[in-house]
């Protein structure tokens, strides 16, 4: 079956602001907050193409509740790489598949310098008073929550450097804190493990852990007393990165041959605590972690290699004659007391996307994950699906020619069973050509509302809501 997601793929560029959407349904009426969801939506600068999935320049859209109702906003955001491109009309800093068509020297000063994009498309949180979106690249862009405005650059209250960071910070609630790492490059390179304590804008360095072939890492695990760096060996090459100019998809070499390390990282001490040894695999993303009588259990979206990387350059996606590899949900069990690893799979057909009860499950044993699901063979998401791993079973959100976002779990207030909330997807209908919110009630997983927007967005990444 050929599917038409060229739609999901294509440019777009139209701004609205506090457009209320015809909704069909109803809302929930506890739904108070704001969900941003953000992803590429310009994928050229006039004549110039951006490659990959991960280049095209950052929109972020908006839905905001309140009494029943849902008001859109969108807009680019508009950081350095964004204003400079446009007023230059040409590509000018370099993405994760796309290099500026600048001379060699050029090109190589510009990589060797710490001159990073700011096309932050990838997520968006909170880090004290101040929302901000995030790629991998360390530059911040703060924005206003309100009106989405980019307000600029947003700065650390400390002097950490780096080079590779992750767009998936852990909130640690148990400590009030937020935790992530960037990778800094160098002749003695070195994973650095850092905490922000609740309103503090300031980074504290939990761990410095040197390292002689950093490996490209998407997300990270955590438990409650422990971080968990899941070191695929998908490598990069700093130096070739800094000396050719080069993309840096092009930089990343696969060596099956180290196995996949899991560095187990003690939260309070910062010091490493374990090395686990296993079976090379690659993945994006870690989507829950807990610690159960002497064993951390880690549970990822696992691939055989790291093909699905270069499965997503926008000419083989927009041909519609692609094949994705499909991941596998697998369980790590990492044995604190004799270093021994054992591994199963959860789900075959599996889930990207993951995400689950954040706020009540996180760090803890829990049920439910939810995802967006392959349909057929060519390992394209078609449908949302809900995955409980206490019954193995499934439960499927469908229709023809619609395509899902990331389903974002929120909790109704005061519930307490896992399940109790609804899910958020952004489905772009490629038949009527519009996007709409999807709302579905996650014990049933089936529609309660659904708002229009009346235009097609293209697929994005991730999202978050803000109470
Ligand atoms: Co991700």
């Amino acid at each position: 079956m050929k599917i038409n997601v060229e739609e999901g793929f294509e440019t777009f560029t139209k701004e609205i602001e506090n457009k209320f959407l015809q909704v069909k349904g109803t809302i929930p009426k506890w739904l108070s907050g704001t969900l941003v969801r953000n992803g590429p939506s310009k994928f050229h600068v006039e004549k110039e193409k951006y490659n990959h999935l991960f280049d095209g320049l950052a929109m972020l859209h908006k839905f905001s509740f309140e009494n029943k109702k849902i008001s859109y906003t969108n807009k680019f955001l508009r950081g350095h790489s964004f204003e400079s491109s446009l007023k230059k009309g040409k590509i000018v800093y370099a993405e994760f598949a796309t290099i500026p068509k600048f001379p060699l020297g050029h090109r190589i000063f510009l990589n060797a310098t710490r001159h990073f994009t700011d096309n932050a498309s990838v997520n968006v949180t909170k880090i004290g008073k101040s929302h901000i979106a995030m790629t991998e690249t360390p530059p911040r862009l703060e924005f206003d929550l309100h009106t989405l405005d980019t307000l600029g650059p947003f700065h650390y209250d400390d002097k950490i450097r780096g080079h590779l960071t992750t767009a998936h910070p852990k909130f640690d609630y148990h400590n009030n804190q937020l935790i992530n790492y960037i990778t800094n490059f160098s002749m003695k390179s070195t994973y650095n493990i850092y905490t922000i304590k609740g309103g503090s804008i300031k980074r504290n360095i939990l761990s410095s852990i040197p390292v002689k072939r950093p490996a490209y890492m998407h997300s990270f695990g955590m438990t409650k007393n422990y971080i968990i760096l899941s070191e695929f060996p998908l490598f990069i090459d700093p130096f070739r990165l800094f000396l050719t100019g080069t993309p840096f998809i092009d930089n990343l070499f696969w060596k099956p041959e180290h196995g996949t390390t899991f560095l187990l990282i003690d939260k309070n001490s910062g010091k490493l605590v374990g090395n686990f040894k296993t079976e090379p695999f690659f993945a994006f993303h870690h989507v829950n972690a807990f610690e159960e009588k002497g064993n951390i259990i880690l549970d990822m979206i696992s691939y055989e290699d790291p093909s699905i990387i270069k499965s997503m350059y926008l000419d083989k996606l927009r041909g519609g004659n692609f094949s994705i590899p499909i991941p596998q949900m697998k369980r790590y069990c990492l044995d604190l007391n004799n270093n021994r690893i054992t591994s199963h799979v959860l789900l075959k057909n599996s889930l990207e996307f993951p995400r689950i009860n954040y706020r009540n499950y996180s760090t803890k044993s829990y049920n439910y994950i939810y995802g967006v699901n392959p349909h057929n063979s060519n390992g394209f998401p078609l449908r949302l699906v809900k995955f409980s791993i206490n019954s193995s079973s499934c439960k499927y959100w469908y229709k023809e020619n619609n395509l899902p976002g990331e389903p974002v779990f929120v909790p109704r207030p005061g519930s307490s069973k896992e399940d109790d909330g609804i899910i958020f997807s952004l489905v772009l209908d490629t038949i009527k050509q519009h996007s709409y919110l999807l709302i579905l009630d996650g014990i049933s997983f089936c529609e309660i509302a659904r708002a229009y927007v009346p235009y097609a967005i293209p697929l994005g990444t991730h999202g978050e809501y803000f109470q």
